[in-house]
């Protein structure tokens, strides 16, 4: 039956090699793997205390270290199901602080913040980007003026483009509005502890400890399995909303169990335990071992970049913020560049490179004296999220230089 198993999961792509540079995947770290295995015969469950003790315990120490890394000398948080669940709990928490107000988020955040505003029946709209893909901070301040909004929603490293919104100058609109602001850092967060980052981009980052509220998602950048989000929040008293009895679980202990401030009831102890584990093994701080790893594929994303703009076959995006980056083939249209890139795609797939595909608004590409006869491009993009993507640049390079050969795409 296994050997069932093992052959159904040879339909993959080789998510931990280093020429998988597509999506946001790479395969948790070995403690991670091997704390997650110890836990699972016990396979706790971080509802309650009563359900899984040590690994509730190291859940707060784990979730304490990344308030910590934000800077908030308070916080209430936890761990859930992903990106998706925490940036849920956040905006439901905006929605029980501002009813009916409106939710702000930029034209490239995450489609979940508004499928969420849907199911909060909160309203929702979206601010335009600028050329690099970061939130208009003009545009918002003329929407901010218009009244009514509860919640900005700034994102720290987009999913298309790895931008980081001007989260300074956000913060800085709250001396003439009053709005609350939630920072999704699900990809990004963890650049925090990166020493190679622009200073404006560095300085966003800074100040996710002036938001309310944060995501950051261990199971992107943290070395973790899917299953690992973690909502925070700077005000412990949001703490209130969750409030609910739940008598057949809360009975042996009188502190708070974890099931007491989330919103999903079984939680599983293991994500747990494995966060603890890697925190443990790379502490989360700057100059350590694991933001020299950040520092790492950011470094290879603009190296990549830079490579791109030189040889002359390309357009691309802006220099990249932290280590995602996209391009596309400088021919004579805009729609003749997003047939090109599929099939760069397949012709680097074929040679083992394994890249991803994002159709994107042109204004976020340097398109050049490209006719202009389309609205969006399909780019190529890459997340050069592993480590070992700083030393196999060249190897990525020439795959990429031969696939786009074959597609046909000349100087
Ligand atoms: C910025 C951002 N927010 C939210 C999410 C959703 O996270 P998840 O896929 O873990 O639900 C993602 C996923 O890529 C993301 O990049």
């Amino acid at each position: 039956m296994l050997k069932e198993v093992a052959e159904r999961l040879k339909d993959n792509y080789p998510y931990g090699d280093p020429l998988y540079a597509g999506q946001m995947l790479k395969p948790p770290h070995d403690v991670a793997r091997r704390a997650y295995e110890m836990a699972l015969p016990i396979n706790p469950n971080n509802h309650a205390l009563d359900g899984g003790r040590a690994s509730s315990a190291m859940e707060k120490e784990a979730v304490a270290d990344l308030a910590r890394m934000i800077g908030w000398d308070t916080h209430l948080g936890h761990l859930c199901g992903g990106g998706t669940m925490a940036n849920l709990e956040a905006l439901w928490i905006a929605g029980q602080l501002h009813p009916g107000k409106t939710i702000l988020a930029s034209t490239q955040a995450h489609y979940t913040h508004q499928r969420i505003a849907g199911v909060l029946r909160l309203p929702f709209e979206a601010i335009p980007c600028d050329r690099r893909g970061r939130m208009d901070v003009d545009a918002l301040e003329r929407r901010l003026g218009a009244g009514d909004v509860g919640t900005v929603v700034a994102t720290l490293g987009t999913t298309a483009t790895g931008a980081v919104d001007p989260l300074a100058a956000i913060v800085d609109l709250r001396r003439r509005y009053d709005f609350r602001i939630h920072a999704d850092a699900a990809y990004g967060g963890y650049f925090l502890l990166s020493d190679n980052l622009e200073a404006d981009t560095n300085t966003a980052f800074e100040c996710i400890r002036e938001a309310a509220s944060a995501v950051i998602d261990p199971h992107k950048h943290g070395l973790q399995p899917y299953g690992c989000g973690c909502v925070l929040f700077r005000d412990p008293s949001v703490g209130r909303f969750y409030r609910h009895d739940s008598p057949y679980t809360y009975f042996t202990s009188d502190e708070m169990h974890l099931g007491e401030i989330a919103l999903e009831c079984s939680r599983p102890g293991a994500a747990a335990v494995a966060l603890w584990a890697t925190q443990r093994l790379f502490p989360l701080e700057r100059g350590g071992e694991f933001a020299k790893g950040l520092a790492a594929g950011r470094a290879a994303a603009l190296d990549l970049h830079a490579r791109l703009r030189r040889d002359g076959r390309f357009v691309t995006g802006t220099s990249p913020e932290l280590d995602i980056l996209v391009w596309a083939p400088h021919v004579k249209s805009v729609s003749e560049a997003s047939n090109l890139s599929r099939r760069i795609f397949a012709e680097a797939a074929q040679r083992q490179l394994h890249l991803a595909i994002a159709t994107l608004p042109v204004h976020l590409i340097d398109v050049g004296d490209m006719t202009r006869d389309c609205d969006t491009i399909v780019c190529l993009r890459s997340v050069l999220m592993k480590p070992e993507h700083r030393e196999w640049t060249d190897r990525i390079w020439a795959i990429l230089d031969a696939a786009t050969t074959a597609a046909g795409v000349t100087r």
